[in-house]
């Protein structure tokens, strides 16, 4: 019953409250107070604060090594941290073990048992918590059909394929219906089509069972298309934590934005007056479809630069320009067939753009 009642979770027997325990509201899910992992010498994990809220879907996103399994592994017991606490629904955990918080994981490398089916491999957590065997099968079978693999169940995992297996993985997180799922890189193994039809299913279930996802990727389309929220990740720091709006278009680093999308950096020296956006030094990003393109016309301002490349796509056309204000030819993405005309490599052109449609970003 002590979640009924209004008393701080991690309260003292004479009622007072541990300063810490004020820290981590209920309504947040998944707390991270100044979360560091060392290994020796090496920070896996700068000191992080993070917190995701309840029924949130959270992408970790970076780069290989960058610290995203260490983090999930320290939120899922795995990993003990070397400094700082992990709360979960305002209840200080890392201290417990994985099998006490109320949280499931679907490793980078799923293990599934050989020996047993792939419905046994399912059902191992409902079996370990005496679920009755009728309800067990019922539940077993919705996670399988989940995954697309109602017809899969009598086989032993060794008959399946990377993928499938990789599917088994998800459904047999999926079957305990925790508060919080872990998971790391968890359709790596799939095809495209199969990963685009799991991704919306995912996120769809995730609304219906207002569970908490924390979910790692390296894939940053995967991340947009997903996350309420995305923290992207750069050698064991976390960088920025915002929505996908906010991360493509306020980044806060350099690395952000690269990461992200496409970028084109310019030296803000370099770039004229009216659409610096009052920079004077340093550099702004621009995104190629927020650029214009236009025959360069004497006195006609803009950015001045010079048609090095073009790519019809499709549903835009991509041009490359040399200019002086950046190290490596500025792409613009041109909707319409406007560009076409002016797109011969080796034309003189002037670019321009909104100037709050430019991010300044710090050295
Ligand atoms: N047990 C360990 N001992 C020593 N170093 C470790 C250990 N586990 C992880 N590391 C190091 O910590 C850093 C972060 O590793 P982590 O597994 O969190 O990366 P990741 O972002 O999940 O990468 P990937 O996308 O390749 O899975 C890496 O440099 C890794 O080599
Ligand atoms: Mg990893």
């Amino acid at each position: 019953m002590r979640g009924s009642i209004d008393v701080e979770p991690d309260a003292n027997t004479d009622g007072s409250v541990p300063p810490t325990a004020r820290k981590a509201p209920a309504e947040i899910a998944i707390a991270l107070r100044g979360v560091e992992k060392r290994y020796g010498d090496h920070v896996a994990l700068e000191a992080t604060t993070l917190d995701i809220k309840d029924g949130e879907f959270l992408c970790l996103l970076g780069p290989s090594g960058c610290g995203k399994t260490t983090t999930l592994n320290i939120i899922g017991g795995f990993v003990a941290p070397t400094r700082g606490e992990v709360y979960l629904k305002g209840c200080r955990v890392d201290h417990l073990p994985p099998h006490r918080r109320d949280v499931n994981t679907v490793f980078q490398s799923y293990a599934l048992f050989p020996h047993m089916t792939v419905r046994d491999n399912v059902g191992f957590g409902l079996r370990m918590a005496r679920v009755p065997r009728a309800q067990a099968s019922v539940r077993i079978a919705e996670a399988l059909a989940l995954v697309g693999l109602e017809d899969f169940g009598h086989r032993p995992p060794g008959e399946l394929s990377g993928g499938q297996q990789q599917r088994v993985a998800v459904a047999r997180a999926l079957v305990n219906r925790p508060v919080v799922l872990l998971l790391d890189e968890p359709l790596g193994a799939l095809d495209l089509k199969l990963r685009k039809r799991l991704q919306l299913e995912l996120a769809q279930l995730r609304r219906e069972l207002g569970m908490t996802f924390v979910y790692v990727t390296h894939d940053q389309e995967e991340a947009m298309a997903m996350g309420d929220r995305i923290a992207v990740m750069n050698a064991g720091r976390v960088e920025q934590v915002g929505t996908p709006t906010e991360i493509y278009h306020r980044p806060v680093s350099r690395f952000v934005a690269d990461f992200i999308g496409e970028s084109n950096f310019l030296d803000a020296a370099l770039v004229p007056a009216h659409l610096a956006g009052g920079a004077r030094q340093g550099t702004l990003m621009v995104r190629p479809e927020a650029l214009q393109i236009e025959r360069e016309t004497p006195g006609g301002g803009g950015l001045p630069g010079e048609i090095v490349q073009t790519a019809f796509l499709g549903s835009h056309t991509r041009v490359a320009v040399a200019c002086a204000a950046s190290s490596a030819p500025v792409t613009v993405s041109c909707f319409g067939a406007g560009a076409m005309a002016i797109a011969e490599p080796g034309t003189r052109v002037a670019l321009s753009w909104d100037p709050k449609a430019a991010v300044r970003l710090p050295e």
